[in-house]
């Protein structure tokens, strides 16, 4: 249940989960081709964790984002692509009640997390955003040494941590950055490079150990080997977690996502206004290869968008 007392050992464990035995890491992964982010075995339905019914969300009078219905499935990494201003980042703020923080922004319809009502009464937010965590577009590391960046979280979260040092070991051997690191702990975040940093934020956003890691579009900010090495690090960590990836890369989204939801804006008829809707959701080699709407077709064909 969302709204449970944090402790060191609710990590998200493979083994512990009443859902495991549908769940795509029980499943076997024979590598059958290399169409894309999906070239492994996928159940034709991904075993929810997070579940939006026909969702809109508003700012003020503004409805930005329409009718949205989608699963993002256990252990997969699922990709949100379309064109600026379809909602994309909107909607993956909404999936741990980071648009809560925007004065105005309202969610109607549904979205669950493991079936609960995220945004049923007595669910805490903060609670949520702990289990759900974020990485955003520019890395964006507190002004705090290394090892505080990472011990931050769960000594405000009150996570009970038999060993700091440990925790902060771990979480930055699983975000591919220890090696780089474990000699200068104690300096400043800022004299990381950019895909350090990013790196960082993710080593920090898995050290309160979420299930679930959104990011939004996290390798804009980065060069293509900085880029190369989070998305080595995505595919590792799908093990452990569950992510829900914004991308305006194309190839990213083909290379790492297992499913992909396509976006777009349609301007309504008398106000103009631009509210976005999902076109389509599928396995990425379906959306990339094969998609079923035209709308799709033409963004990723680079006609549109
Ligand atoms: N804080 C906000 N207040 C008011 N309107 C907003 C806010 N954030 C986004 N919007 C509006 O909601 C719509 C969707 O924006 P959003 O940022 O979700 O799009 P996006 O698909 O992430 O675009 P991009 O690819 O450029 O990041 C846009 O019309 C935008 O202007
Ligand atoms: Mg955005």
């Amino acid at each position: 249940m969302i709204s449970t007392t944090t402790t060191a050992d609710d990590a998200p464990d493979a083994s512990t989960s009443a859902s495991d035995s549908s769940s795509v890491a029980a499943a076997p992964r024979p590598q059958v081709g290399a169409s894309g982010g999906t070239d492994r075995y996928l159940p034709e339905h991904p075993t929810p964790v997070i579940e939006c019914e026909n969702v809109d969300i508003y700012y003020g009078a503004f409805r930005a984002v329409h009718d949205v219905s989608l699963v993002y499935g256990r252990h997969e990494i699922t990709a949100m692509i379309g064109p600026s201003g379809c909602g994309k980042s909107t909607v993956l703020r909404s999936l741990n009640r980071m648009n809560d923080l925007i004065p105005g922004a309202r969610v109607t319809g549904k979205i669950s997390y493991h079936g609960q009502d995220m945004y049923g009464s007595g669910v805490d937010p903060i609670e949520v955003r702990r289990r759900i965590g974020m990485v955003f577009q520019k890395p964006n590391p507190f002004p705090k040494s290394i090892y505080d960046n990472i011990a931050y979280g769960p000594r405000v979260t009150g996570m009970k941590v038999d060993s700091m040092d440990d925790l902060v070991e771990e979480a930055l051997r699983a975000a591919a950055l220890w090696d780089e690191v474990k000699d200068k702990l104690k300096q400043s975040a800022y004299g990381l490079s950019g895909g350090q940093q990013q790196r960082l934020c993710i080593a920090r956003t898995i050290a309160v150990r979420p299930e679930v890691i959104l990011m939004d579009e996290p390798c804009s900010a980065l060069d293509p080997i900085a880029t190369a090495r989070i998305e080595d690090l995505m595919e590792d960590l799908r093990k452990d977690f569950t992510i829900i990836i914004v991308t305006h890369n194309m190839q990213q989204a083909a290379r790492v996502a297992d499913r992909t939801a396509f976006f777009t804006a349609q301007a309504a008829e008398g106000t103009g206004d631009r509210t976005g809707q999902l076109v389509e959701f599928d396995l990425t080699s379906k959306i990339f290869s094969n998609p079923a709407d035209r709308r799709t077709e033409d963004y990723i064909s680079g006609r549109f968008g």
